[in-house]
């Protein structure tokens, strides 16, 4: 009982969509009508500007963080923690406060790494910047740091690396989590394919 009420907070954690309230009380814009209208950081960062895009990526990882730690907090060491990481991801895109839609999911499942394992988000925080600084595209680093995240929960275990033991749960989970942002990446992805995909440079504007 205590669990599946967790996996609800932990979805409705998740559902918060920052950007878009954040958007909408303090700058009376809809994020959804500008730039490349998603209402995650980037867009954020894009259209708001640095402190905005700031506060939202840490409430959209954070979210993701403090779902993870729940069952820790109260307890519940029959499930992997994966799970309650999942279901606030999932109120991330699907969020019941913005007509079941939401972000690409990028932040919200770096931070349930981020409560699962830090070592793991900070080994992916290097592939994220050294292709963002490559690139300049947010998008290209999201997809390519999730198809890493993908590999490496399948190799890592094997050589106890970064595991102390194996949680199938966990894996299954991940692998689910970088399939699913690079679907919700499609248009960046046609974008990036066209030469057209926007050039991050920290909210001052967009260039292609
Ligand atoms: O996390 C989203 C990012 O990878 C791309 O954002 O606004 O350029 O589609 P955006």
């Amino acid at each position: 009982m205590t669990t599946i009420l967790l996996l609800l907070v932990a979805y409705l954690l998740g559902s918060i969509p920052s950007g878009l309230w954040i958007g909408h009380y303090f700058f009376h814009k809809n994020l959804r009508d500008f730039g490349s209208g998603n209402i995650g950081t980037t867009n954020t960062f894009r259209i708001l500007g640095k402190k905005a895009g700031t506060v939202v990526f840490a409430i959209d990882l954070l979210k993701g963080t403090l779902a993870t730690v729940l069952p820790l907090l109260f307890g519940i060491a029959t499930i992997s923690p994966a799970l309650f990481g999942l279901f606030a991801v999932l109120g991330h895109t699907f969020s019941i406060f913005n007509h079941f839609q939401g972000g690409k999911a990028v932040a919200t499942t770096a931070g349930v790494i981020l409560g699962y394992n830090p070592w793991f988000i900070l080994l992916l925080a290097v592939f994220f910047f050294t292709s963002f600084y490559l690139t300049s595209m947010v998008s290209f680093a999201s997809v390519l740091s999730a198809a890493v995240a993908a590999i490496f929960v399948l190799v890592l275990p094997a050589f106890h690396l970064i595991f102390a033991s194996y949680d199938w749960l966990f894996t299954s989970i991940i692998l689910f989590l970088a399939c699913f942002i690079i679907i919700r990446h499609r248009d960046n992805i046609a974008r990036i394919r066209n030469k057209t995909e926007n050039i991050f440079n920290f909210g001052l504007n967009i260039t292609h």
